[in-house]
């Protein structure tokens, strides 16, 4: 009997080392530890085995029972591993691929130009200031020496929301404004903001446009010292290559007043369509400010002097980009804007 029990332990273990699937491993099971089986067998000849030696096979049929099950139990263990590795890779998620891409925005080239034309000026102490697009005629005109019937309004020409209000046709109000809210002490102030004029749409004008409004006031403040600020700002703006020209102008609230052309990017100075020719594109009006203008706002122009500004955004967004047509900056193609993407 002994020997019966160790050669039966033997084929099952063998059989259970060479099993290769989970089917292999039941039928080793059923083979070697049902009922029926052969083990099990061993339990109904107990009947024929003296009775001194009873206990000592049932104690052996026993052990190589649980040594049977014991080995079936870590060859499952060893498939159901297995099995869980497999999975692991076959369904293994890769967390570092980036998510599918949605289209970031992108900024219309005219914030990127605000934003760069404020830069500089903070850059050399000035502050922003903000002033509303509905506007009265009193800061809009008046206050800038504009009085009614002023042949000025002509060029300025805007919509008027009533005879008293109107959508304010540059950001020089703010300068008053800004004066009157500093009584009587030194300005820096640059105000970027729409203003919007009745005004014949062509590659240049549009009737609804952006500009960056400057405002110094201060003791001793001459024309020297506007040139220099308006050559550092062109020169930070446009680099060293773009040329400048200064043309004596008229603005009734400035006296002397300037306007400030730059080159044409798009024919280099040669004269084309978008230059109208003459090789130069206008970006900016300046001069200094009118006593008149000072006295309104309460500044003594026999103690205070100061210069000012109206730059025209998109005017300087298309020479920096070489932009024909001052109407994509609105019509909202999507083809311009993704030009403008970073990287
Ligand atoms: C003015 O608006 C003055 N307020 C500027 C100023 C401020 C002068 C302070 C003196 C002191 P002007 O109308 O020239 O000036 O406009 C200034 C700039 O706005 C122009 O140089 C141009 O760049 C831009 N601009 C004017 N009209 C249009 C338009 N229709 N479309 C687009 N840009 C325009």
């Amino acid at each position: 009997m002994e020997e019966k029990i160790g050669l039966i332990l033997n084929e099952a273990l063998d059989a259970i080392h060479k099993a290769d699937t989970d089917v292999a491993l039941i039928e080793a099971r059923n083979k070697y530890l049902s009922k029926k089986s052969e083990l099990m067998g061993l339990f109904g000849q107990m009947k024929d085995v003296p009775s001194d030696k009873k206990a000592v096979y049932g104690q052996l049929i026993n052990d190589a029972r649980s040594k049977i099950d014991s080995a079936l139990m870590q060859k499952k263990v060893k498939f159901d591993q297995e099995a869980l590795q497999k999975r692991f890779i076959a369904e293994k998620i890769d967390i570092s691929l980036p998510a599918s891409s949605e289209d970031p925005g992108v900024r219309n080239p005219y914030y990127i130009i605000r934003d760069e034309m404020v830069a500089i000026f903070l850059a050399l102490g000035y502050e922003v200031a903000e002033g509303p697009e509905v506007e009265s005629d009193h800061y809009n005109f008046e206050l800038l020496n504009i009085p009614k019937d002023h042949p000025a309004r002509d060029m300025q020409d805007t919509f008027y929301i009533d005879p008293a209000t109107l959508l304010r046709t540059h950001t020089s109000p703010v300068q008053a404004r800004s004066m009157e809210k500093a009584q009587g002490t030194p300005i820096r102030m640059i105000c970027p903001g729409k203003v919007y004029r009745r005004d014949d749409d062509d590659a240049t004008h549009s009737h609804q446009f952006a500009q960056v409004e400057g405002l110094l006031i201060d003791k001793n403040i001459n024309l020297g010292h506007l040139q220099a600020t308006l050559s550092l700002f062109v020169r930070k703006l446009f680099g060293e290559k773009r040329e400048i020209r200064l043309r004596s102008s008229y603005f009734p609230f400035t006296e002397p007043s300037v306007e400030v052309d730059v080159s044409c990017a798009e024919c280099g100075g040669k004269g084309c369509s978008m230059c109208k020719g003459s090789g130069w594109i206008e970006i900016l009006g300046a001069g200094m400010v009118h006593p008149n203008v000072l006295r309104m706002s309460g500044y003594d122009p026999d103690v205070w002097s100061g210069f000012a500004f109206g730059v025209g955004i998109e005017r300087v967004a298309m020479l920096r980009y070489g932009i024909d047509d001052i109407r994509r900056f609105y019509q909202n193609d999507i083809r311009f804007i993704k030009q403008f993407m970073k990287g």
